[in-house]
């Protein structure tokens, strides 16, 4: 049985000393032994939030990393940087970035490769305009995403990694996916990570779906076979964050 993993993608959002108090707010909301809890924060916020997460069941993730080694790349962060700063996760070609910083999927796949050689689990995403969901074309796109994003990268090491499908739509809307619609693509990921490697680590991948999830409707889209989880924008920062991880 493959452990769910519930991720708030903080976004712009936050200072670090509103960092560190969200932390306090969220503390005993976010406690479930069954459930990977993750904060993925602005990278101002990655040092004060490992230290206020100390003790607790939450675990610290990035929203992006270089995928350079180290050198001359005026304000980017390595994945080396991120390790040390006891980070564990990282996202990594979400559809925002995609958008505004001109991000390819070969440069999502570096990145794949650079933060598993460091150590960090990768939350690649993937996910669909509403053009392409109207043109019929979502799993195609979403495959191709998926494909290129993993190259390179061994059977073992896919089994650990974490895919996000977003769709873009979906994100920030309020707009949720159906229930349908999600698990449709989800199953979709898993059957081309089967095509790619094997069954097996098909069966292991944890897959995550993200887009305007919230209290009220996590529990049905968790209950999905194929979902694994979810990535959370807006509503990671309130309270609500700790009704997501206690869905049950
Ligand atoms: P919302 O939950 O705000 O729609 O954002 C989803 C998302 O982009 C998480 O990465």
């Amino acid at each position: 049985m493959r452990k769910k993993i519930i991720a708030g993608n903080w976004k712009m959002n936050k200072t670090p000393s509103e960092a560190v108090a969200l932390c306090a707010e969220l503390k005993d909301l976010v406690v479930n032994d069954e459930v990977d809890v993750v904060y993925c924060v602005p990278a101002i916020d990655i040092v004060p939030v490992v230290e206020a997460v100390k003790g607790t069941n939450v675990m610290v993730g990035a929203e992006d990393m270089s995928f350079e080694d180290k050198g001359a790349f005026t304000g980017q962060i390595s994945a080396a940087m991120l390790k040390d700063a006891g980070v564990k996760f990282v996202i990594v070609g979400h559809s925002e970035r995609r958008e505004y910083n001109h991000e390819t999927n070969e440069d999502i796949n570096k990145k794949v490769l650079k933060a598993i050689e460091n150590g960090l689990t990768p939350i690649m995403c993937c996910g669909e305009s509403l053009t392409q969901r109207e043109q019929g074309i979502t799993l195609d796109w979403i495959r191709q995403q998926v494909k290129v994003g993993l190259q390179g990268v061994s059977a073992a090491e896919a089994a650990e990694i974490v895919i996000a499908y977003e769709p873009i739509w979906a994100i920030g809307t309020g707009v949720t996916a159906t229930t349908e619609q999600a698990e449709e693509v989800c199953k979709a990921i898993r059957e081309c990570i089967a095509d790619i490697y094997d069954t097996d680590t098909a069966e292991k991948i944890r897959i995550q779906y993200g887009g305007s999830m919230n209290a009220s409707n996590a529990a049905e889209l968790l209950a999905q076979a194929d979902i694994d989880g979810g990535l959370v924008g807006g509503a990671a920062l309130k309270a609500d964050f700790g009704k997501i991880v206690n869905y049950k």
